[in-house]
């Protein structure tokens, strides 16, 4: 599965501070700037103290882009829930370690990669990488945050950042099956640590869509966080 990993950093944005109101225009832009992915941050009002968006506004988007969609799913009981988002043409569902039970996050797990699509779990700040322990069998994706969930536009908790990737490093099996995510204030002030780390997949979302140039600013992070990640897998 080594191959699944990208040599590069990819870049998702997060469409969660962008002007909703146009939203199909914003991912447009966003893929015309040259992202890698779109990051869909579904919450609903009990798992994070926010509410945004469910399947039905992704599954009206979703053919504006070829481009992948990553949900990430704030919400209590995401078993409940999967299934829906995978209907709406999500190519990875990652939802979170600390909202379900073991067995339900396992069935969930199953039922995502029975689909087709890459399954993944994040962790909160505070929730050690060891809480996915149980289902390292069944993870193509580990989504990491480097803010509370819950909002667009917080500071990075560079501490975090580093303590965690540099577990992932660890905990993931040499061949790096499984694709590390990071997320919550990715920037190009940040894109070092992230890069540094080892990092797949940067997201970002308040940096492109605050941006006077998305393109140069979308350029300008990859070429930080390529060159840092260069470095620490070589
Ligand atoms: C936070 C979300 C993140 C966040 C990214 O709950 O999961 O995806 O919105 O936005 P920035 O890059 O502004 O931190
Ligand atoms: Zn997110």
């Amino acid at each position: 599965m080594d191959g699944r990993r990208p040599r590069g950093v990819l870049i998702a944005a997060s469409i969660l501070d962008s002007d909703l109101g146009a939203l199909g225009e914003e991912i447009r832009r966003a893929d015309a700037a040259g992202v890698d992915r779109i990051h869909l941050d579904v919450m609903d009002g009990h798992f994070v103290p926010n509410l945004t968006f469910g399947w039905k506004m992704i599954e009206a988007v979703r053919r504006v882009t070829a481009l992948p969609f990553d949900a990430h799913l704030m919400i209590s009981e995401p078993g409940r829930w999967a299934d829906r988002f995978l209907d709406a043409g999500c190519d990875s569902v990652t939802f979170h370690v600390e909202a379900d039970t073991a067995a339900n996050s396992r069935a969930t797990l199953e039922r995502i990669r029975a689909a087709g699509r890459s399954a993944g779990l994040s962790v909160k700040p505070g929730t050690p990488l060891s809480a996915l322990d149980g289902y390292r069998d069944l993870l193509d994706v580990i989504l990491v945050m480097t803010v509370e969930p819950g909002f667009g536009g917080q500071a990075f908790m560079r501490d975090v950042a580093e303590a965690k990737l540099a577990a992932a490093r660890s905990w993931l099996d040499p061949a790096g099956a499984c694709e590390v995510q990071v997320d919550g204030g990715g920037r190009a002030e940040t894109a070092g640590i992230i890069g540094g780390g080892g990092t797949d997949v940067l997201v970002a979302g308040s940096a492109l869509y605050r941006a006077a140039d998305m393109a140069a600013e979308v350029a300008r992070i990859r070429s930080i966080a390529d060159a840092a990640r260069a470095t620490t897998l070589s």
